[in-house]
């Protein structure tokens, strides 16, 4: 067995993992494990913008912000995590800047903000300039930059490793990782006081994503076996502007720039459902819209699209502000923005769920809020909970900025008081034999049919809206795909650089993720935030306004609530 013995080590290497490691770097001996580069990782496909409330070019304040995330949420964000959140966006963005991030300037230097979907002013009378922005590329400066910093503060990287198992001792600590290096196929023990998940979501549960090749939910469905609840996986976000077919995204930035959702009758329709915010509503609103247009026969020539029109914008403003999302379009669908709409439907985009954080990043282990020593969580893997049943557009990379520092800042300081904790008596008991059954199985399921069996049930009956029969016809298929998994085979037997053996992998996180996320969706009789349950429409505050967690059980899986945290914001209906 390959051992490695550090201080911390942080599994995924987007925004998240990397700030955290910035915040240790030099002062521990820490190590980032990605499998991917690190500068692929998703965080680089974020587009639009990172919102703060700096009032650069209007009058803004955190506690706008705070509130627009709370409502955005549909009131299902904790509170005093929001409050974290939109407070230190602010200094988040600054430090950034002065890491040197190429922001997009006003005319007086000033970092420029614009608009974003649910980003208002005076607690929601109309839309407000918060998203600082590196034209559409915003996510991509920031994993450059944070990459720069971790090079430059000597991070020990360790690339092209799998994540296959996460460590727990005896009395419920968390003491390590077992990896696989692609390169070699070898399996290494990485043993740590601390460790981190920040391997970001799950999009590719379904058949139309925007997320990247990597995004299928690795670190949070290892330590979902091993015990750890999920929380609020039924929530999941469908953005509204994917190009049509492929999923790729169409930057929100597009609409808060001016472009404009149009149905086949050539309508802008979106004020029609929201009156003051209209195309730049929340996004579980906006795929909604979308989807009743359609579904009442106003896509385009009656099919399962709508246009986004930028048609009107100034050809110097798309080629300075918004030259990547063009591009795709004339790239991917042939389509010159500049003169034609675009195709656009909604494409799955972000997991508000995941594994249970407090505001330091710590794991949680039960409605109880009870930490799992050592254990911590940032990002889009995490649930903090800030964007409660919807997340705004922007908050992402706020988020992962915010909350890696946080949980970075925490971990240096467990470190520094904590013992290393014994590893199992074999810590790679249960990876080896994953692997090993993969590898020597002579012939049996392929996994790409059950991939795709799965990804079309989930884009057909779990997504924009869904009811008790779609999600019971969704848990037959999910079932089916369960147990033809335990007998999936792989062509390719070697060592190195067998992506027939991760993908086979990562489908069986997949399915977990699936599992969870029909589960939570099945219990909430609701519908709040991108959770639209057509057989329960209305939010149903007297008995759902709570968070869900699910266990897996060796009996199956097992549901509970655990309180939202409200301290200024009470409830109310969510118009726009
Ligand atoms: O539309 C976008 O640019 C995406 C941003 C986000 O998900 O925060």
């Amino acid at each position: 067995m390959s051992y490695h013995r550090f201080d911390a080590v942080i599994v995924g290497a987007g925004g998240a993992g990397l700030m955290a490691a910035i915040q240790m770097a030099g002062k521990a001996n820490i190590a980032v494990v990605s499998k991917l580069y690190p500068p692929r990782s998703h965080t680089g496909a974020a587009q639009g913008g990172i919102s703060a409330a700096l009032g650069n070019t209007e009058e803004d304040h955190w506690q706008w912000h705070m509130f627009d995330t709370v409502k955005g949420g549909d009131y299902l964000v904790d509170q005093d995590a929001a409050d974290v959140l939109s407070r230190e966006a602010i200094d988040a963005v600054l430090e950034l800047e002065h890491m040197g991030l190429p922001f997009n300037r006003t005319p007086e230097g000033r970092i420029d903000q614009r608009r974003f979907g649910g980003h208002t002013r005076n607690f929601g009378e109309g839309p407000v300039r918060r998203a600082c922005y590196a034209a559409d590329r915003t996510g991509h400066m920031i994993i450059q930059t944070l990459y720069q910093q971790g090079i430059k503060h000597n991070v020990n990287f360790l690339d092209e490793h799998h994540l296959l198992d996460v460590l727990f001792t005896d009395d419920g600590r968390c003491c390590g990782v077992v990896t696989l290096e692609m390169k070699t196929g070898e399996i290494h023990t990485i043993h740590a006081k601390a460790i981190m998940i920040a391997t970001g979501g799950f999009g590719r549960v379904y058949k139309i994503t925007s997320n990247a090749l990597a995004g299928t939910g690795d670190g949070i469905a290892i330590p979902f076996r091993r015990g750890v609840p999920l929380m609020d996986m039924e929530f999941y976000q469908f953005h509204p502007t994917g190009l049509y077919k492929l999923g790729i995204l169409l930057s929100e930035a597009a609409r808060g720039e001016g472009g404009i959702l149009r149905n086949g009758d050539g309508e802008a329709f979106a004020s029609r459902y929201a009156p003051t915010l209209g195309d730049l509503a929340p996004r579980d609103m906006v795929s909604r819209f979308i989807h009743q247009e359609v579904r009442e026969g106003r896509g385009i020539d009656g099919k399962d699209y709508v246009h986004l029109d930028l048609s009107h914008l100034s050809p110097e403003l798309i080629d300075e502000k918004l030259p990547d999302v063009t591009g795709f379009a004339r790239t991917y669908l042939g389509v010159e923005p500049k003169t034609d709409p675009v195709p656009i439907q909604p494409t799955a985009h972000y997991a508000m769920g995941g594994l249970p954080t407090d505001v330091e990043g710590r794991v949680i282990r039960d409605a109880k809020n009870t930490v799992i020593p050592g254990f911590y969580s940032a990002g889009e893997a995490a649930c903090v909970s800030v964007h409660g049943a919807n997340r705004l557009g922007t908050n992402s990379l706020v988020d992962l900025v915010v909350f890696g520092r946080r949980a970075g800042k925490h971990m240096l300081s467990f470190i520094e008081s904590a013992e290393l904790p014994p590893l199992p008596s074999d810590p790679e008991l249960v990876a080896r034999a994953q692997v090993n059954d993969l590898l020597t199985r002579p012939n049996g399921e392929r996994a790409a049919t059950l991939r795709q069996a799965m990804q079309e049930v989930m884009m057909d009956k779990v997504s924009v809206v869904r009811d008790a029969t779609s999600l019971n016809e969704a848990k037959a298929v999910i079932d089916g795909v369960r147990r033809a998994y335990h007998h999936v085979a792989i062509d390719d037997h070697g060592k190195t650089f067998n992506t027939d053996l991760t993908e086979a992998l990562e489908l069986g996180c997949m399915i977990d993720c699936a599992e969870a996320i029909i589960e939570g969706a099945l219990l909430r009789q609701e519908s709040r935030g991108a959770h639209y349950r057509e057989d329960f429409q209305a939010r149903d505050d007297v008995n759902w306004l709570a968070h869900s967690l699910v266990y897996r059980t060796s009996g199956g899986l097992e549901l509970g609530k655990k309180p939202v945290t409200i301290t200024i914001f009470e409830p109310k209906e969510r118009k726009y």
